[in-house]
């Protein structure tokens, strides 16, 4: 069974005698709900470090006013019992007082990187993000933090606040978990009803098909026309983006010359899915 803190002060201490008697720890931030993805995180923490902290809090303020904030899924016990059997050593689930004070007036916003993607029609989501984060990981002090590929954009602007602003942690990315179909796993996938559920793997097969497409030497705008065809024609509804980028600056790239990435964000009934891909 895992010890449980919801405050800075007795987790920092345990994290310190860990540090002092040698062990590396590894954070895994999650929002809860925890499923294999969030799981395979925690695999991957322990083949990193000797201790694993897993911290559970549901982020007011990387949503916006009209996500699912409220509705979010929440379910600590059955949280608990996971960790407990896969083994984590702590599992940190700070209150919202704790994490936002009266008062509580910073906010850590990085520019560029959050413009375009799930940063243009999720305004604030980012900074959101890049605050608790960083909250995360001064009040943990872990040597390094674990990130999934699935949140591609997540991870990409984690990474750069954590160089721009000399954050002493280690970030590491984890491939995505994914369903026998190709769907990634998502704490939002138990929305899909299941007609939905039938058409949900379209998404990841468009964009294995436009990272082939790309690395035959195709052109993103073509392919990316075509793939958004094929999804509407299987029921997706509204189509955010869906994007060939730059792997590290995520700005729109036409052709694969150097590390690159398709990202999508599509609705799928009221369920909003992304995805992405290497090419
Ligand atoms: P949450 O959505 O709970 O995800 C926690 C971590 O699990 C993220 O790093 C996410 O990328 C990873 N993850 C989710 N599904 C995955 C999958 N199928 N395969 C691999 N990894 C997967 O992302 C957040 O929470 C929050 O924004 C957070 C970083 C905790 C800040 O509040």
């Amino acid at each position: 069974v895992p010890l449980r803190f919801d405050a800075v002060a007795p987790l920092r201490a345990c994290v310190s005698d860990w540090k002092a008697s040698g062990d590396r720890v590894v954070l895994v931030p999650t929002m809860g709900a925890l499923h294999q993805g969030h799981l395979s995180l925690v695999d991957r923490a322990r083949e990193l470090g000797r201790r694993v902290v897993v911290s559970i809090f549901v982020n007011p303020t990387q949503f916006g006013p009209s996500e699912d904030f409220s509705r979010y899924p929440r379910d600590t016990e059955t949280d608990l019992a996971l960790l407990a059997e896969i083994g984590v050593d702590a599992a940190y689930q700070p209150s919202v007082e704790t994490m936002y004070p009266k008062d509580f007036s910073t906010s850590l916003t990085v520019a560029g990187i959050t413009d375009g993607l799930c940063g243009a029609f999720r305004p604030g989501h980012f900074s959101g993000v890049a605050t608790v984060v960083t909250k995360l990981v001064n009040q943990v002090q872990p040597d390094v933090a674990l990130f999934g590929e699935k949140d591609f954009q997540q991870l990409q602007v984690i990474r750069r606040a954590v160089r721009d602003l000399d954050i002493p942690v280690e970030i590491g990315g984890v491939p995505t978990l994914r369903e026998e179909d190709g769907l990634a796993l998502s704490s939002r996938n138990r929305y899909l009803d299941a007609e939905e559920r039938k058409v949900a793997p379209a998404l990841h097969r468009e964009l294995v098909r436009i990272a082939e497409g790309l690395r035959a030497g195709g052109a993103a705008s073509t392919l990316v026309a075509a793939s958004t065809d094929r999804l509407i024609e299987a029921g997706f509804g509204t189509i955010q983006y869906l994007s060939v980028c730059d792997a590290e600056t995520l700005a729109p790239v036409e052709h694969a010359t150097g590390p690159t990435r398709v990202l999508v964000a599509a609705y799928l009934g009221s369920t909003r899915l992304i995805d992405n891909v290497a090419v």
